[in-house]
């Protein structure tokens, strides 16, 4: 969502906001602005729409000045509109903000009362004008925005700076990352490393309730108490960098081919001749598993997806029973805890704030442990968890999620073998074949990669329709489900996902010509039971694409053109059978011509409820 730049420097720091701004594009936005302080003024520009059109207006109209903060929005309150873009700015102050200031409302009129005036509709300018009137009853920046975020309830990551003070910035965390970048004379402030690449690699990850203040030299950091404490230096992890599509066209495009990569990578070192290194989910899990008797999965989107294809997995192989839940659903439940119960946490970005809110219920409500399987080092779901595995896509920037989701099934694998083993419910020999599968798994996606041209032309078929319907089975079912979200999260084409057995219980109603149905249909034992809800669609004239093993036996007509994948093993079937479907809602998009990389009201990182 909504992205944070900050800079204190002797050079001119315009540039470094707007680079830092186009690494965050892919977190989804509306509206950029930059403020930039030189000779005791304060230059401010602020567009609608895409970066490029503030870096052009920086172009008519420079800013000079080595103090400065960026933002994009992505709007809560208030339109997406120039007057509502950030920095929000109260006299000699200046704000940018992430997150959503829940008691604004109460805020803006006691503030109203004491003379201010509002100029956006936003939540956030209650916090400039906040500070403005502590900056006046206290003695510096950090003490007055120190005094108000005791009055602030609700999610911030917020930078601000002084106009008659250009020497530092001031910035807050809570339920909202930021990030300190360390330079040589000089220090960055941003909301994702990322964004900080070009001039840094050695970062200082604020925690919940941190308070800083930053200068070109030096970092006092304060926690919620006010207490000074240090935040361990550590260096980017991050060794794929974002700024680059390389030949691709589309950011999308690139991540679904680098899932061989990926999966290589997450498996690297963790696997040994026979089994799965337990201890790659950290020192203590060898403890936790051999103890645990109920897994709970939390996860949103995508990665509700993954968890949904484990639950299938740790029945099935490890024999722990096994519950997946949304977490905006999970959070505002009252749920009953099973003994010994493990509580795991999916996702990519380690920072969705209804995934981190079920963490933090989690912790207080008598789970054995917490796990979280992540792409994002650092992040908060990684800082807050027991346990940590990091998924190794690297940097995923297209909206829709790709690797990140085919790694989360590679890691969960792994977990469901380490934890099988540990129960003592998985033979030897199962878990040296479940190593062999996923050992295989990088070569059978380079072979399913090689059907895009198929799937390309087949695309042809879909753009001007607009429904679908995706089917699957067992474990299949949740790949549907992602296939469904795939579609319509890129193409807007409306896409619904059913378990194919559920066919008779109302979908089918809907099968005419003009929906296609999609079918993932590999060689399983479920295969006869897929067929015979194939024929229930045909025979009431619904138009099939069915995604097969080529040993299961479909032959292709005038009502059903199959897509053949080589045979692969069960187990690791639905991750091979993610990347066709991918691929399909990717070929859809280019064809609609809709913004493959960063669709339309949505953001890459949900870090507001
Ligand atoms: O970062 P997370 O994995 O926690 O994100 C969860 C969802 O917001 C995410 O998977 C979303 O559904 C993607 N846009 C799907 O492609």
């Amino acid at each position: 969502m909504c992205g944070i730049v900050g800079a204190v420097a002797q050079r001119d720091v315009a540039e470094i906001l707007v680079e830092g701004l186009r690494r965050l594009e892919y977190r989804g936005y509306d509206s950029a602005g930059v403020a930039i302080v030189h000779d005791g003024q304060l230059g401010r520009v602020r567009r609608l729409g895409k970066v490029q059109a503030l870096a052009d207006a920086l172009n008519e109209q420079p800013l000079a000045g080595g103090t400065g903060i960026a933002h994009t929005r992505w709007a809560t309150h208030g339109e997406p509109s120039e007057r509502n873009a950030h920095p929000h700015v109260s006299g000699n102050i200046a704000v940018v903000h992430n997150g959503i200031i829940e008691n604004h409302e109460a805020l803006r009129e006691q503030l109203k009362a004491k003379g201010y005036e509002f100029a956006s509709d936003t939540d956030t300018e209650v916090i400039a004008h906040l500070v403005h009137w502590h900056r006046q009853h206290t003695d510096s920046l950090l003490a007055a925005l120190q005094a108000t975020v005791k009055e602030l309830r609700g999610a911030y990551g917020t930078v601000l700076m002084d106009v008659n003070d250009p020497s530092r910035l001031v910035v807050a965390r809570s339920g909202s990352p930021l990030v300190i970048g360390l330079g040589l004379g000089e220090n960055f402030i941003a909301s994702d490393q990322l964004a900080l690449l070009p001039v840094t690699r050695r970062f200082l990850f604020l925690e919940e309730g941190d308070v800083a203040e930053v200068t070109r030299r030096d970092i006092h950091i304060f926690n919620s108490d006010g207490q000074p404490v240090t935040r361990a230096e550590q260096e980017s992890e991050v060794t794929h960098d974002a700024g680059d599509k390389g030949e691709y066209r589309h950011y999308m495009l690139k991540e679904i081919f680098e899932q061989p990569r990926a999966i290589t990578d997450t498996l690297e070192g963790r696997l040994s001749e026979q089994g799965v290194v337990v201890e790659s989910f950290g020192n203590g899990a060898r403890a936790i598993f051999e103890k645990v008797e109920h897994i709970q999965l939390i996860a949103c989107g995508t990665s509700y997806h993954a968890g949904m294809v484990a639950r299938y997995w740790f029945e099935a192989l490890a024999g722990v029973p096994c519950d997946i839940e949304i977490a905006s659903e999970f959070r505002y439940r009252k749920s009953v805890v099973r003994p010994n119960s493990l509580l795991i946490t999916l996702s990519q970005s380690g920072e969705t704030a209804d995934t981190l809110a079920a963490l933090r219920l989690a912790k207080e409500s008598g789970y054995m442990g917490t796990l979280t399987i992540c792409n994002v080092p650092g992040s908060s779901l990684v800082r807050e968890s027991d346990l940590a595995f990091m998924t190794r896509a690297g940097a995923e920037i297209g909206v829709a999620s790709t690797k990140a989701f085919t790694t989360q099934l590679v890691a969960l694998l792994m977990l469901v073998a380490a934890v099988g083993r540990c129960r003592g419910n998985m033979t030897e020999q199962t878990e040296a074949e479940l190593v062999r599968s996923l050992r295989s798994l990088p070569a059978h996606i380079v072979s399913t990669l090689a059907l895009a041209g198929d799937i390309e032309q087949l695309a042809e078929e879909f753009a001007d329709k607009y429904h679908s319907l995706f089917l699957g089975r067992g474990e299949q079912y949740p790949i549907a489900m992602e296939g469904a979200l795939k579609l319509k999260e890129i193409s807007y084409i409306h896409a619904e996902a059913y378990a194919a057995g559920e066919l008779k219980h109302g979908p089918l109603a809907l099968i005419d010509a003009d929906m296609p149905i999609i079918v993932v249909a590999p060689n399983n034992e479920l295969l006869e039971k897929l067929k015979s809800n194939v024929e229930e669609v045909r025979a009431r004239g619904g138009i099939l694409y069915v995604f097969a093993d080529k040993q299961a036996g479909f032959k292709g007509d005038a009502t059903m053109r199959v897509m053949s994948l080589e045979h692969v093993d069960e187990v690791i079937a639905p991750i091979v059978y993610t990347v066709p479907l991918q691929l399909l809602s990717y070929y859809v998009a280019l064809i609609k011509g809709t913004d493959v990389d960063q669709p339309r009201n949505l953001a890459k990182s949900v870090t507001v409820e």
